[in-house]
């Protein structure tokens, strides 16, 4: 069913319903709130696309908008999760266990690690890979502004310091010779993120890494599965942080796995479950031992057998998912490919692509629309989108704590300023891939400049 667009009132009340939906859905996707001028105002005071908007042209061809607001990023899960789950549950058996265990080697064998360890989330394994390394109070590391709040606040949480370099242009990854630049005696560790699922220059970093003896933690939350000249993310005995969170491109609900060598991931395992000795199935299951001792005061970051089972049922169908997330991206590319107002996300030759997000970069000679505009045309039309990420150097804390202007990070901030991405996963028919590239298109005809 389609709407003529522009939409009556009684069909912008609907819209509007529908959208806010989405956005109690997805805590990444901060620009969905109808508040999002707002809080992007505050955010980032000097943002010109926010400027008061140009009408329509006028003249531009009836557009038929669909009828349903089409979510941005909904769990992909089906009966096959739902009967592992249910087994799991009907076990006797629901926390961490033998389901995790064979998650954690089906995944180490997917991604072709020295190891696996199921936890929490994501922000569990950075958090105890740069303790494991040896992170602590007052040490630095260099880290990208472009990513999620997690990357950085781990670092918080061990007293150390996120020193934040800026991204290269075209995949918005860490600069190496940002990094390069950046390293002082305090630098302890460099995080890059995988930003998109586009693997970042790893060569150039563990070259840097190497040569000043700092540690690497890579952030592979977007990376599942991705390639860097021919190596699986997470197939090296560094640790890698995966996420498994519910718009992640294999979810368990909340999840994640840290990869690496098996003596960093022991010690990992021990520091994510309170520092004690033994698991509850080494101390409950068949033949366990009551005694345990705790070694560390650690944290509680187990990944249970629930969110395992639901992890199973999701690797078996992760080609599957991937191959349809590269047909998508190959009809966007298609349809986007000679509009001149629209940048599309690159894949360098040397990497395979996750594709996580699909980014789109406005330019801003073209359009006499900004971003935020751009986005409530989209929304207007029943498309969710998201932004990734507002840099972080612009959130309230990190501006109290180190005080960087908004421009100390100038390919972050103005790639920030003209980019949205489009909704990407397994789940879109061919016809919802139709209304998002007619829906783009539509706008960038009504507000070509
Ligand atoms: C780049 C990045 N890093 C880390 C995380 C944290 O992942 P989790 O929610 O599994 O802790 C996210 C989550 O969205 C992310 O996008």
């Amino acid at each position: 069913m389609k709407l003529a667009f522009p939409p009556s009132s009684t069909d912008t009340t609907k819209q509007n319903s529908a959208s806010s939906t989405s956005e109690e859905s997805h805590v990444d996707a901060p620009l969905h709130s109808r508040d999002s001028d707002a809080l992007t105002r505050t955010l980032d005071p000097v943002n010109p696309s926010l400027a008061s908007a140009p009408p329509a042209r006028p003249e531009a061809a009836e557009y038929q908008a669909r009828r349903e607001f089409l979510l941005f990023s909904p769990p992909a899960v089906g009966q096959e999760e739902i009967d592992e789950v249910v087994d799991t549950l009907r076990s006797g058996w629901i926390t961490t266990g033998p389901k995790t265990q064979r998650f954690e080697s089906a995944f180490a064998e997917r991604v072709e690690a020295p190891s696996a360890l199921g936890l929490n989330s994501c922000t569990a394994g950075l958090h105890l890979a740069l303790q494991v390394l040896g992170v602590g109070r007052g040490d630095e590391v260099i880290t990208t502004p472009m990513t999620f709040c997690a990357s950085a606040n781990v670092i918080e949480h061990l007293g150390a310091i996120p020193r934040f370099v800026d991204v290269e242009p075209d995949t918005l990854n860490l600069d190496p010779q940002a990094i390069e630049a950046a390293v002082t005696v305090s630098t302890r560790a460099i995080l890059p993120v995988h930003y998109a699922g586009h693997p970042a220059d790893l060569d150039p970093i563990y070259d840097i890494a190497c040569h000043r003896g700092l540690g690497v933690v890579e952030d592979a939350a977007h990376a599942l599965p991705a390639r860097y000249k021919g190596r699986l993310i997470g197939s090296g005995t560094n640790p890698v942080a995966f996420s498994f969170y519910a718009t992640k491109n294999l979810t368990t609900g909340e999840g994640g796995m840290l990869t690496g060598s098996p003596e960093l991931l022991g010690r990992a395992r021990t520091l994510g479950l309170h520092g004690m000795s033994r698991d509850a199935w080494k101390r409950y299951g068949p033949g366990g031992s009551w005694f345990y001792s705790v070694e560390d005061p650690g944290f509680k970051y187990n990944m249970t057998d629930v969110q395992a089972a639901m992890g199973l049922a999701q690797l078996r169908k992760l080609d599957r998912f991937q191959q349809r997330r590269r047909q998508i991206v190959e009809a966007y590319n298609r349809a986007f490919q000679d509009v001149e107002a629209l940048e599309l996300p690159v894949e360098r030759s040397e990497v395979e692509h996750a594709w996580h997000l699909y980014l789109l970069r406005l330019r801003p000679d073209s359009l006499r629309i900004g971003r935020d505009r751009f986005i409530q045309e989209l929304t207007a039309r029943n498309i969710g989108s998201s932004v990734h990420f507002i840099p972080l150097h612009l959130h309230p804390y990190y501006q109290r704590r180190y005080q960087h202007a908004p421009e100390a990070f100038p390919v972050a901030l103005s790639n920030y300023r003209r980019m949205l991405s489009l909704p990407l996963h397994p789940l879109l028919t061919d016809g919802d891939v139709d209304d998002v590239t007619g829906a783009v298109l539509d706008i960038v005809t009504r507000f070509a400049r």
